[in-house]
């Protein structure tokens, strides 16, 4: 233990970089900075650090999970359209075995059918859909006071 806090990976899958202009009577009007913002200043509270990353893309969203082993103490991920389709980011997520959580802004479980297969939810200890940037602070919030939450090398 160095007395570093233990640091949070925040993943946004893709097309949350239009957050703010996208869908604003689904995803809201809040951007992709402001909910970042939102969650550094949660996790000064909270004694952790937070690292957000952005990627429209697959793969680099893969080396983002993988590049966190024995840096990081805990996932946040909002796998965007991915949640329903890849079973590479499952597979990511359990190979690398840090607790991870999966989060959503809207609420999937109202919407179209295509949105109810949820591949990438089973690699992760819980899901939280529904609460717009709430869903990431809680996220946050319960990794956080997780004991598992252990400080990096
Ligand atoms: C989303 C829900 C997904 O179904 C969708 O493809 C997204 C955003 C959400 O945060 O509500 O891109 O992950």
């Amino acid at each position: 233990m160095t007395g570093s806090p233990p640091r949070v990976l925040v993943i946004h899958g893709p097309n949350l970089n239009l957050l703010g202009a996208r869908e604003p009577q689904i995803y809201g009007t809040k951007t992709l900075a402001a909910i970042d913002a939102e969650l550094r200043v949660l996790a000064s509270d909270l004694g952790v650090e937070v690292e957000c990353h952005q990627s429209n893309h697959e793969g680099a969203l893969l080396d983002l999970i993988h590049g966190a082993v024995r840096r990081c103490a805990g996932i946040v991920i909002n796998p965007g359209a991915f949640a329903h389709t890849s079973v590479a980011i499952h597979d990511g997520l359990r190979a690398v075995a840090l607790p991870a959580v999966e989060v959503h802004l809207s609420n999937i479980h109202g919407r179209e059918p295509l949105r109810q297969r949820m591949i990438t939810a089973a690699a992760c200890i819980g899901v939280i859909s529904g609460l717009g940037s709430a869903s990431y602070l809680l996220a946050l919030r319960y990794l956080a006071a997780t004991r598992s939450l252990a400080a990096p090398d």
